[in-house]
């Protein structure tokens, strides 16, 4: 039986659950536990209910997990919105039993067999350390002391995180750290069976969170330019990428609003050079008509939309994938766009090379659809073989000064079978080109004649004709253990971070004896209509659970397809949880819902 644990921090936002997830987080990561975070917080700087929850387990993780079995409740808030999910055998840590602004109900816990221990963290962080911001370190003492979780990694997180602030906070919380351990050894009798492992041998792994991973993928890729506005929950994209292309000659620019952001993405990479921006679905909006202007000009741009609630402001600290439509169809006229979606940490990373690979080589702008949940989840990722990737990175076809071109034979726009044709970069190339919005000629100047612009407009769609064929590893397939021509139960298809609490459902089901059919399609726009359809094939049931009140690609797939797949939607700022997918497609296979039979 696997080792699989999730402990859950719940408080007020400003009371530090965030820093008390990531120290333990890293502490699990330490004894070589794989992990997967999940935090969610309100919009304000203080105030409010927030969370930091980390699942650790010896084996592969996949998702965030359906609950938790051990919770530290900082205050009564956390223990009200956390009380329906506590289940037999679940500990409860509280900030009690005085000093805190609650009591839970003891007889009920009781009868619930949850397993409550008062930790007194306010008390002791005011009367004992002196200071009320550590009391989310007297839980890590409790918790070291009470779950077996490494004190000397609680000890290097104080000193790497809060060294800034002075030697004095950092020895404040280790005080506080030892207040919570004490409290533990002479108050709390042990009655729960949860343990940390011992230690077991290091991995080659390193530790991500999703906006870190997107930084990475980006400078591994070789860009130059970033040019973004901040906005939640894209900015620390941007931050990242500071720490890291900086040193490789790159330039980070914080432009004055996302218009200017993609204008500067895009004049960097009429210039030459891999050129990225980062926002969330307001600034999409904004940056619709540049990202036209990127698909006219034939101008590779890579667009990094961390999805949030919306629309308008809506909610911009929450899990949200509705911003579908809007990085696909959300400017006017027919233009060029592809969009792909990560499904956990370790794609953000790789897919955004990938980002960087479809955009050079179809000469387009490229959206990158994660969210807001993955932008801040964490995971150990195997450390990824850096030349190796490089080696293998698509780069534009650019006609260089030293290849003896006859300038008057080189068009920018010629008219090919494929629809691509070689690029030109300012004082790299032996002829300027005009880049323009306007429809032009195979020689970029600006053309209107019903005969041009027919050419031009089928030329740029050639280009993405056969994307699908062409990327099959944007395509991925899980049938389990299906024989050729075998029927399945249902088809799933699922993307962006739902698809990867999907594949923990279907695992689940699997065991149980169903026959799936899954795909977790990377590449969402052009749809990969044939793909689709296949997979629909192998059942009588196609379902598409999504974090959108529409079904945003469970309506393309009706579009593109002859499918008419069964719709799951979600839209109340958090992602699915496997058992909630595993039950619904338990529904459908059980009532036998034939629906593109
Ligand atoms: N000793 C000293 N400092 C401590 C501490 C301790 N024991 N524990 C936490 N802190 C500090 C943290 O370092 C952090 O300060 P920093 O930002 O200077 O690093 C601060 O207290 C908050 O702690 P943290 O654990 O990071 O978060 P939290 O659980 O208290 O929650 C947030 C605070 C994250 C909810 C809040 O700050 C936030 O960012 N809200 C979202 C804002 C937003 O994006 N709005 C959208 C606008 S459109």
């Amino acid at each position: 039986m696997a080792f699989d644990l999730t402990i859950k921090f719940a408080g007020e936002g400003g009371e530090g659950v965030i820093s008390a997830g990531d120290f333990t987080m890293r502490a699990a990561t330490y004894l070589g536990l794989e992990v997967v975070t999940f935090k969610s917080f309100p919009a304000e700087i203080k105030g409010g209910y927030a969370l930091s929850q980390v699942r650790m387990s010896d084996e592969k993780i996949l998702s965030q997990g359906d609950g938790f079995q051990i919770l530290f409740a900082f205050n009564g808030e956390a223990y009200e919105v956390n009380k329906p999910l506590l289940k037999p055998g679940t500990v409860l840590v509280w900030d009690g039993p005085e000093g805190g602004d609650f009591e839970p109900e003891f007889d009920w816990l009781e009868k619930q067999g949850v397993i409550a221990y008062a930790v007194p963290m306010s008390k002791l962080a005011r009367e004992e350390v002196g200071a009320y911001i550590t009391k989310n370190m007297v839980a890590l003492g409790a918790a070291s002391e009470l779950f077996n979780i490494p004190i000397d990694v609680y000890k290097e997180q104080i000193v790497s995180k809060f060294s800034k602030k002075g030697q004095d906070v950092v020895e404040l919380n280790f005080r506080a750290l030892d207040a919570g351990i004490n409290w533990v050894k002479n108050n709390i009798k042990k009655v729960d069976p949860y343990r940390l492992p011992e230690r077991m041998p290091r991995k080659d792994v390193i530790i991500l969170e999703g906006n870190e991973a997107i930084a990475l993928g980006a400078a591994v890729a070789g860009c130059k330019v970033f040019a973004a506005y901040p906005i939640t929950p894209a900015t620390t994209v941007g931050n990242y990428l500071s720490e890291i292309i900086l040193k490789a000659n790159g330039y980070v620019y914080q432009a004055e609003d996302e218009i200017s952001s993609m204008a500067i993405v895009i004049g960097a990479s009429f210039s030459g050079v891999k050129a990225m921006t980062a926002t969330s679905g307001p600034g999409i909006s904004l940056m619709q008509e540049l990202i036209g202007l990127a698909s006219m000009a034939e101008i590779p741009a890579v667009i990094v939309d961390v999805q949030r609630g919306g629309p308008s402001t809506g909610m911009p600290t929450k899990h949200d994938q509705a911003d579908l439509y809007a990085a696909a169809i959300g400017g006017h006229g027919d233009g060029q766009r592809i969009v792909i979606a990560p499904t956990n940490v370790e794609e953000n990373f790789y897919l955004t090379i990938e980002a960087f690979n479809l955009a050079e080589r179809y000469q387009c702008p490229v959206l990158f659809l994660t969210d807001a949940s993955l932008s801040l989840r964490a995971e150990a990722i195997p450390t990824p073989n850096i030349k190796e990737i490089q080696s293998k990175l698509i780069n534009r076809p650019l006609i260089t000064k030293d290849m003896n071109v006859d300038p008057n034979e080189i068009l920018r726009y010629k008219v090919t079978e494929t629809g691509i044709a070689p690029m030109l970069a300012p004082g790299v190339s032996p002829k300027p080109y005009a880049a323009t919005g306007l429809e032009h000629g195979e020689d970029s100047s600006p053309r209107t004649s019903p005969d041009v612009r027919t050419r031009m407009m089928e030329k740029r769609f050639r280009k993405l004709k056969n994307i699908e064929d062409e990327n099959q590893h944007l395509l991925e397939w899980d049938l389990g253990d299906l024989q050729e021509g075998e029927k399945a139960d249902i088809s799933v298809i699922a993307w962006g971070l739902t698809a990867s609490i999907t594949k923990e459902a279907i695992q689940r089901l699997r065991k149980k004896g169903y026959k799936i059919a899954a795909l977790y399609p990377k590449l969402l726009y052009p749809v990969p209509a044939k793909a689709i359809e296949k997979i629909a094939s192998m059942s009588d049931i196609t379902l598409v659970p999504e974090a959108n009140y529409t079904g945003q690609f469970a309506r393309f797939i009706r579009m593109y397809t002859n499918v008419k797949p069964v719709q799951f939607n979600i839209y109340r700022g958090e992602p699915f949880i496997p058992a909630e997918i595993e039950a619904k497609i338990e529904e459908l296979v059980g009532n036998k819902v034939k629906v593109n039979a």
